[in-house]
């Protein structure tokens, strides 16, 4: 069998990027050849890929493209329209990409292709070259399943066919599975019609994939794992301490910073890629920290949207117990020994990172699969409290300081996340359950 060659594609959010960069460096560190296609834009900004990383990612032998994605700025502008048009302007651009690449390959041509939601349409050129091809689910097995289940849900009547909830109600989606809010397994809804029906599109589409690897562990959701046989729990995907891409660059005098601080005792609050504070909930947070006795690390990114969320600190807002940068080299506070906690918005890939670093979790959900995960945070796993909002929807400083301190001061809840995350890097050593399901992966791949 020759070496295998995968053609690696993420839909062009950090949140794709990241797991699959990681899942690439472990497929390269096991003999894989990686072409790793980054369109020139990710969602409105251009890519950043930090020196270091990229050179080490390049000796391992992972070569990275790039492919225009065909549309204009304005187009991108509109996260929803982008990902419509995107199935229809990138298509046609891919046939040329894997020829130049096969022509640069000659004697190891591209034998499998990876990618992530939304670009399913991928597997489908892949397809048509006789390329097999395989997605990376990047947020929970639970979130994979509600997806699955979207026919059943609409059929038995849990959701209407525009994929909001008849009713809010606790459901199981399979038998093994903890009790879950509707309103929280329909995690399409509040992106409306067009976004709903773009999911059930793409989970036909993505039926053409032999393998859905997911970045999670079994013993994490073992239940939702059972509801699809080509599942592949692979987590937690932990090959490298640094995310090589970003679209800010990294600011490490945070780690220095860091160094300075009592074992346990910075809250690190940070809301991933994406979501934004309103200007009123900024200003709580803010104050809230200031509230606090104890050290911050506040990632705040620079402001990136057109609705007025433009990161305005109140008058009021001291911060001289705080570290404020722009963005953070999450990975590697997160398992410093000076974190003491993470108020965090709860994406899947900094849900799997708190668990592994063992820090008890803040939630602070804004959207899509983020309430679920915090579902699991607080209810299942039991390793983080939620944080609750007043009549205004606004989470005040006042609650803000009170959930702090009583997680800070919860001895169960400590002891649990680092129980935890014994048990879920015990996943993936020589011989562990993620490994064998890797090793099962690679085995497909040539
Ligand atoms: C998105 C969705 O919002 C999320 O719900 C889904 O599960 C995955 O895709 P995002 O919101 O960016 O992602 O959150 P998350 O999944 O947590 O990914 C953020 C990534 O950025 C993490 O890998 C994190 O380590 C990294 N990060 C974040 C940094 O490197 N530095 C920072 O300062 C903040």
């Amino acid at each position: 069998m020759g070496i295998p060659h995968l053609l690696v594609i993420p839909f062009p959010i950090l949140g794709h990027v990241n797991p699959l960069m990681q899942l690439s460096e472990t497929l390269a560190k096991h003999g894989c050849k990686i072409t790793f296609v980054n369109t020139e834009f990710c969602g409105h900004k251009q890519i950043i890929t930090t020196g270091s990383g990229h050179d080490k990612l390049k000796r391992l032998g992972i070569n990275f493209v790039t492919i225009p994605d065909g549309l204009s700025e304005d187009e991108r502008s509109d996260p929803m329209k982008a990902l419509y048009l995107l199935k229809t302007k990138m298509p046609p651009l891919l046939p040329k990409l894997i020829e130049d690449v096969n022509a640069l390959n000659v004697d190891n041509k591209i034998t499998s292709m990876l990618v992530t939601l939304n670009m399913g349409w991928a597997l489908e050129v892949a397809n048509k070259f006789g390329i097999k091809g395989a997605f990376l689910f990047t947020a929970s097995a639970t979130t994979m399943a509600a997806c699955d289940c979207i026919p059943t849900l609409i059929q038995d009547g849990t959701i209407d066919s525009y994929g909001v909830p008849m009713k809010k109600q606790e459901i199981q989606l399979s038998p093994n599975m903890p009790l879950l809010d509707s309103t929280e397994v329909a995690w399409w809804a509040k992106l409306g019609k067009m976004f709903f029906t773009h999911i059930v599109e793409e989970m036909e589409t993505l039926k053409i994939a032999d393998w859905c690897l997911l970045n999670t562990t079994c013993d994490l959701e073992p239940g939702a794992l059972g509801t699809s046989p080509r599942s592949l729990p692979i987590g937690p995907l932990m090959e490298s301490d640094t995310n090589v891409s970003s679209f800010w660059e990294e600011d490490t005098t945070c780690l220095d910073w860091l160094d300075q601080q009592p074992p346990q005792s910075v809250v690190y609050v940070s809301f991933g890629s994406l979501a934004m504070l309103e200007p009123n909930q900024f200003r709580e947070l803010a104050l809230g920290l200031d509230l606090l006795n104890m050290p911050f690390l506040w990632v705040v990114r620079p402001s990136n949207d057109n609705k007025g969320n433009n990161n305005e600190y109140p008058h009021d807002f001291h911060g001289s117990k705080g570290k404020i940068v722009g963005w953070a080299p999450q990975r590697k506070i997160l398992n410093h020994p000076a974190i003491a906690c993470f108020i965090s918005h709860c994406g899947w890939n900094s849900t799997m990172e708190g668990l592994c670093s063992g820090v008890p979790f803040l939630c602070w959900p804004f959207f899509t699969d983020q309430f679920l995960d915090k579902a699991y945070i607080c209810n299942v796993w039991k390793v983080g409290l939620g944080l609750d909002k007043d009549e205004n929807g606004l989470i005040l400083r006042g609650e803000i300081k009170k959930k702090v301190e009583q997680l800070i001061r919860d001895e169960g809840i400590k002891a649990r996340s680092l129980k935890l995350k014994e048990r879920t890097m015990n996943n993936i050593v020589e011989g562990g359950p993620s490994s064998k399901n890797l090793q099962k992966f690679i085995h497909w791949a040539k």
